[in-house]
């Protein structure tokens, strides 16, 4: 489009659509998020004055301002993050292999309504594709396309569609899965039910397994079509169970001098996994009597696993570890999530009142959560009301009035992904009681001895020790309990786990880290009816952090949300935006 003599502009949707050529000087282009599907390009031609160039650019400065400013979000990881992400996996794939992943399925809610759409969370690390109906390749090494093409990495996604789009809302496609997400080998997904690899030929194909929760659709290769394809081109049997294949690899790859141990473990998850009693070899080789016999069934089991080269243990180990540990491009995003959720706790400390009920509580926090440009809760938010902060995950939120009771608050916000787990305690009317105190003051010394205890080099269960040992003490004290091991009733959960874009997030459980984070939430819930004084009845409290965990200790993320009962109660004081939102009374 010309605007005005000799500066002009265009949106345009790819390089290609542009011949440069040397008629025009300057070009100005500007790449959006990869939410908006045009680029802008801003042009002036070779015979413009030095002025008119000047103003040209002003304009095209303020224009790009003027769209930013009514835009959409721009602070996602970048196209640059999740491919150096798939070269981190590639570096820990062995060799001559490929690996496979699929988007999440679409889930139904009821009748033509589903839920909202979200990203299976390794796809989304390894590609920032966030639509369903897709498959993405690596592959160890360099692969080379019947045209010579070399490529290392495959995407395919669903195929554009001006009828889907109107309704559903636009999709990338090819175009910009090159475009936004920097594939260079990037196709409809229908292109994959025809594909050419042959899968046979690689040592192995890594690959999670499958959770049969998706649907065939209209859609001409939605994810049940590429699965089904997948499935037919792998031989993969109707039978495959991915925990057999690890106890089989197991088998396999152990030392026959070691078998006897290994038959113990193998012996305990069959225990846990009973379906696998049924398998002869698993159950011969637990039950084997001399290395012999083990390593007889052991050759049969090399055999069996030969059948096809599935493995669905290396890819889960490779994403595990690549995910406990943060980079400094995930920790704003999670920074951020944290933050939000933080601040979140404060608003409803300062609107809390004994009138409020646990849906508009919760309520608060999501608006909260919102207002920043929060997409989702990380998880069903927990609003507990006295006796409901005593089940661990209770997501009815439905008691009317909370009364004079403590109400037990764990919820996060997920920005971009990233998602926060922060829990507060605090008392709706605004001052503990005694006894509230002294079971809030147990878990708050149990938190600190917790987070204290998340050092690098500490194993995992470190916090959780630390904190059971306080617990256990404060209760003996108070003589809730007489027994050490009876505090397991009262504090029934574990203390951590990492966080990411998973709530409870992908990690290797092994000794902490640098730059990953875990959350540090030690509890005591007291149910009614316990075997306890009546005084303690309905009383349930669990204090939430999220910690980075750094060569120079702990940091806690979250603590811009008071934690001692007396900043909670100091903070509750505090006026709110909500005392004077006073809504009509309905019928
Ligand atoms: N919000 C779930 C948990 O704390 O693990
Ligand atoms: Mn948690
Ligand atoms: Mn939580």
């Amino acid at each position: 489009m010309r605007i005005g003599k000799g500066w002009y502009f265009s949106f345009i949707k790819s390089t290609d659509q542009f011949i440069f050529t040397n008629r025009f000087e300057k070009i100005i282009y500007f790449d959006f998020n990869r939410s908006t599907r045009f680029k802008l390009l801003f042009w002036t031609s070779n015979s413009m004055t030095q002025m008119k160039r000047f103003y040209t650019f002003c304009f095209a400065l303020l224009f790009v301002f003027l769209i930013n400013a009514q835009g959409t979000p721009t602070d996602f990881l970048t196209a640059d993050f999740h491919k150096d992400r798939r070269a981190a996996v590639r570096d820990m794939m062995p060799s001559n292999t490929v690996a496979v992943l699929f988007a999440n399925p679409i889930r139904n809610r009821a009748n033509d309504v589903d839920y909202i759409y979200h990203q299976d969370p390794d796809f989304y690390y390894l590609t920032g594709y966030n639509e369903p109906n897709a498959v993405l390749l690596i592959f160890s090494e360099d692969q080379k396309d019947g045209n010579g093409k070399v490529y290392d990495e495959m995407l395919y996604v669903q195929e554009r569609d001006v009828k889907a789009e109107q309704w559903n809302g636009k999709r990338l496609g090819v175009e910009g899965a090159k475009e936004r997400l920097g594939f260079d080998m990037a196709f409809n997904g229908s292109e994959f039910l025809n594909t050419t690899i042959d899968f046979q030929t690689f040592d192995k194909v890594l690959f999670f397994d499958f959770k049969n929760d998706y649907r065939d659709t209209r859609e001409k290769a939605d994810l049940f079509d590429l699965i089904k394809t997948f499935k037919g081109k792998t031989n993969y049997p109707s039978d495959y169970n991915a925990t057999k294949q690890q106890l089989y690899s197991m088998i396999t790859s152990t030392d026959i001098t070691n078998s006897a141990n290994v038959a113990q473990t193998l012996g305990r998850y069959l225990n846990y996994y009973e379906d696998l009693q049924e398998d002869k070899f698993l159950t011969e080789f637990v039950e084997a009597k001399d290395d012999a016999l083990r390593n007889e069934i052991k050759e049969k089991v090399t055999l069996e696993l030969k059948a096809n080269n599935l493995d669905s243990a290396i890819i889960a180990e490779i994403l595990n570890t690549l995910r406990e540990t943060k980079t400094e491009e995930e920790m704003v995003l999670l920074r951020k999530a944290i933050e939000i959720s933080a601040v979140g706790q404060n608003e409803v400390m300062k609107a809390m009142h004994p009138n409020m009920s646990e849906t508009e509580i919760q309520g608060v926090h999501e608006y909260v959560y919102k207002k920043y440009g929060a997409e989702y809760e990380g998880y069903p938010s927990i609003v507990g009301g006295g006796n409901n902060g005593c089940i661990l995950h209770y997501i009815e939120n439905n008691k009317t009035k909370v009364g004079n009771d403590l109400v037990l608050m764990d919820l996060g916000a997920e920005y971009h992904g990233y998602t926060a787990d922060v829990t507060r305690t605090i008392p709706a009317n605004g001052k503990f009681t005694l006894e509230q105190k002294q079971i809030y003051d147990i878990v708050y010394n149990a938190q600190e001895a917790g987070i204290k205890a998340s050092i690098v080099g500490a194993p995992f269960q470190a916090p959780g020790k630390a904190a059971s040992e306080i617990v256990t003490a404060g209760l003996m004290e108070l003589g809730i309990i007489t027994k050490p091991e009876e505090a397991r009733t009262y504090f029934p959960h574990g203390t951590s786990h990492y966080l990411g874009l998973d709530v409870h997030d992908k990690g290797t459980y092994g000794a902490f880290k640098p730059n990953t984070v875990i959350t540090v939430e030690p509890g005591i819930y007291i149910p009614e009816g316990s075997d306890c004084d009546k005084k303690w009845w309905g009383i349930a409290v669990r204090i939430e952090d999220d910690i980075l965990i750094t060569e120079n200790g702990p940091v806690n993320l979250s603590d811009m949300a008071p934690r001692t009962t007396e900043a909670i109660e100091a903070m509750m004081t505090a006026p709110s935006p909500l005392d004077d939102f006073v809504l009509p009374t309905l019928d």
